[in-house]
């Protein structure tokens, strides 16, 4: 049985956190079994390499090897993916199709998301864990195949079993053996250490000097919340690699990339500790909601107060009226840095119009505007927009095209980028 470190080395895993060492342990120990396992744990905090080295370190190491992403399979081809098509099976079926429980017989299939799987596929995933059975779709013949099954999810099963959206006998199935993955923040003496790993590879790629971070620097990262984990840090680095000038990085330059919100540590730092963190997902959804759902608020109440000031014409506005105006919508004004929302599942945003106020001075004092000027300006999330754009073609050119792997660059879910590529007109 390979020793810890050794898997650390060949897998590139940095860390020495109590609860990430015991996964890794964990997921050694069961490797050389054939039991199932189910990996929780946030998004971006590397469950990846779980199934990655059970398949590994077992006597499967030489068969297949399949990962599967259940929230990027529409469901209306899922099944056919999973389990394989007879010829005429539905339109479009023109010939048989084999399906990964078939080509991973004697390997390991690893089921990324799988609490996104519909009912009915988890009908067919019960039938295959439970009897090695499984039929193409369309097909009568039952077929045997002996795949290894490790499973990842983000989201809070309990829920979703309550919520009737998963079915509680798989879920047992699934569930043989669990492996938690701790969430960045409580890992707060690998914090460091993993910004100098990403720091030297960004570096090297980038051929630029490598990134440092003062002492306050540390402090900060240690005491922010990370909501898309090691995913969020890796990305933040390569970001501030690129783009920094100074490479020594200190706690003011990293908080234009990652604010500390006042409002936002209290509720997402009380979750997780526990043994799953999986509330934690649900918590951040909700609050990003929330904060998006303020967002619009707040830009609709910009649109309107814009069309009335328009209506009544500039000149009939009092110097307190302009003051309050010009406070609102100056750019300083602006609380949310669109370098921190680049990577999360943002958007609702394009549509917003919200005008700009032109003073005549460089600076803006409040205190002293006479002469505004009310203009139609681009959206504000426009050079945000703009980015993410930019960084979504490159992600997409590095990868070739594999949506795949590019959605895990950026930090966002298959289904985000497929969207976001529809907004943007990026198909082809
Ligand atoms: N302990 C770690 N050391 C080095 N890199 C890590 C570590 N954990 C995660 N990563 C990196 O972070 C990114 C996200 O990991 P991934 O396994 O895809 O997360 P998840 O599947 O949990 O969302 C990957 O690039 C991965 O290589
Ligand atoms: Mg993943």
């Amino acid at each position: 049985m390979a020793d810890l470190q050794s898997i650390k080395n060949r897998f590139g895993i940095i860390g020495n956190f109590p609860a990430l060492n015991r996964a890794l342990e964990k997921a050694i120990q069961v490797a050389p079994t054939d039991i199932s396992v189910l990996v929780i744990g946030e998004s971006g905090v590397g469950k990846e390499f779980i199934p990655k080295i059970i398949h590994s370190e077992s006597k499967r190491k030489h068969q297949p090897y399949i990962v599967v992403n259940c929230g990027a399979i529409p469901e209306g081809t899922i099944d056919s993916e999973l389990f394989g098509h007879e010829k005429g099976a539905f339109t479009g079926a023109t010939s048989t199709r084999k399906g990964y429980f078939e080509v991973a017989d004697g390997g390991t299939i690893f089921l990324d998301e799988v609490g996104e799987l519909p009912l009915q596929t988890q009908v067919r995933l019960l039938r295959v864990l439970e009897s090695g059975e499984f039929m193409k779709v369309g097909s009568s013949q039952v077929q045997k195949t002996n795949v290894r099954i490790v499973a990842a999810t983000n989201v809070n099963m309990m829920k979703a079993i309550t919520d009737g959206s998963f079915r509680e006998d798989l879920y047992y199935r699934l569930n043989t053996v669990q492996i938690d993955m701790p969430p960045l923040r409580e890992r707060k003496g690998d914090i460091h250490l993993l910004f100098r790993k990403f720091a030297i590879d960004f570096a090297e790629k980038y051929r630029m000097p490598e990134l440092k971070l003062s002492e306050d620097a540390v402090s900060y990262l240690e005491n922010y919340s990370f909501p898309g984990n090691i995913r969020q840090l890796r990305n933040l680095v390569e970001q501030m690699t690129v783009v920094e000038q100074n490479r020594e990085i200190n706690s003011v330059k990293l908080a234009e990339y990652i604010p500390m919100n006042a409002h936002l540590p209290a509720v997402v730092q009380k979750s997780s500790g526990g043994s799953t963190g999986s509330d934690f997902g649900s918590e951040r959804e909700i609050m990003y909601k929330i904060l998006f759902d303020m967002r619009n608020d707040i830009n609709d109440l910009k649109s309107l107060t814009s069309e009335l000031i328009k209506n009544r014409g500039n000149a009939d506005l009092s110097s307190q009226e302009k003051n309050l105006i010009n406070r609102i919508y100056t750019p300083e004004a602006q609380t949310t840095n669109p370098n921190s929302l680049l990577f999360f599942e943002n958007n609702n945003q394009s549509e917003v119009h919200h005008p700009t106020i032109i003073s005549d001075n460089d600076e803006h004092h409040y205190n002293d505007v006479e002469d505004i000027e009310i203009e139609e300006a681009k959206p504000e999330s426009l050079s945000l927009q703009n980015n993410e754009k930019d960084l979504i073609i490159k992600a997409l050119e590095k990868h070739k095209g594999r949506r795949n792997r590019a959605a895990d660059e950026l930090g966002i879910s298959q289904r985000t980028l497929y969207r976001k590529i529809k907004q943007y007109n990026l198909e082809d």
